[in-house]
């Protein structure tokens, strides 16, 4: 991939609140101006991501690919990486993408593939990490964002935020305080990495 011309790809699965967080920072930033940067597609592995109807609305490509269509994580990755690569991406983000990825696919994007995560790791790696904190009282929460490796949620800390847990606090409540620091470190960590 050229300096002058860097894919970013999106990967979500849902609502894709941080993929939009990024999209916008792309549209707005001298950032992406400067190092012809711009997100070239987003990926879902589900039709109904409501995700999809934001990225075709600012004129980013789309595509689903569909875990359930393939009979293994090998065949379902190799179809995924097979959508990714048609746009050549210096960047491949994962932003609320709810599959487990191969060894394979992580090695094949090695250096040019994140994550972010809803909590501080190494603490509260996989699922319920907000009613996890809360039922541990931890004081403080947040979010991570990562290189990815073979290993979940494991991989070099590239950024993290932190926001305090409130008494009374639900996992609704702490996630949507997490939520509103993602948006502003994730499009952070995208853009020092483009500008590399
Ligand atoms: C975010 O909180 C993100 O950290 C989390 O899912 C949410 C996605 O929100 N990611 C994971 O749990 C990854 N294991 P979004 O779709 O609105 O960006």
């Amino acid at each position: 991939m050229s300096a002058s011309n860097k894919n970013i790809v999106i990967l979500i699965s849902g609502t894709g609140s941080n993929m939009a967080a990024i999209v916008r920072a792309a549209e707005r930033g001298q950032w992406a101006r400067r190092h012809q940067a711009r997100v070239a597609a987003v990926v879902s592995n589900k039709a109904d991501a409501p995700g999809l109807a934001f990225a075709r609305e600012h004129g980013i490509a789309t595509a689903v690919v569909d875990h359930k269509a393939y009979p293994s994580r090998e065949a379902f990755d190799t179809a995924l990486a097979a959508e990714v690569d048609r746009h050549q991406p210096a960047l491949v983000v994962l932003s609320g993408f709810m599959r487990i990825l191969t060894a394979g696919f992580v090695s094949h994007y090695a250096g040019r593939l994140i994550n972010i995560h809803p909590s501080l790791l190494p603490a509260f790696t996989g699922l319920h990490t907000h009613q996890r904190a809360i039922d541990m009282g931890c004081r403080f929460a947040g979010a991570t964002v990562h290189r990815v490796t073979a290993e979940l949620d494991h991989g070099d800390i590239l950024d993290q935020a932190v926001v305090p847990v409130l008494s009374g606090d639900t996992a609704a409540t702490l996630a949507a305080r997490v939520l509103t620091q993602e948006h502003l470190m994730y499009p952070r960590v995208v853009e020092r990495l483009i500008a590399g």
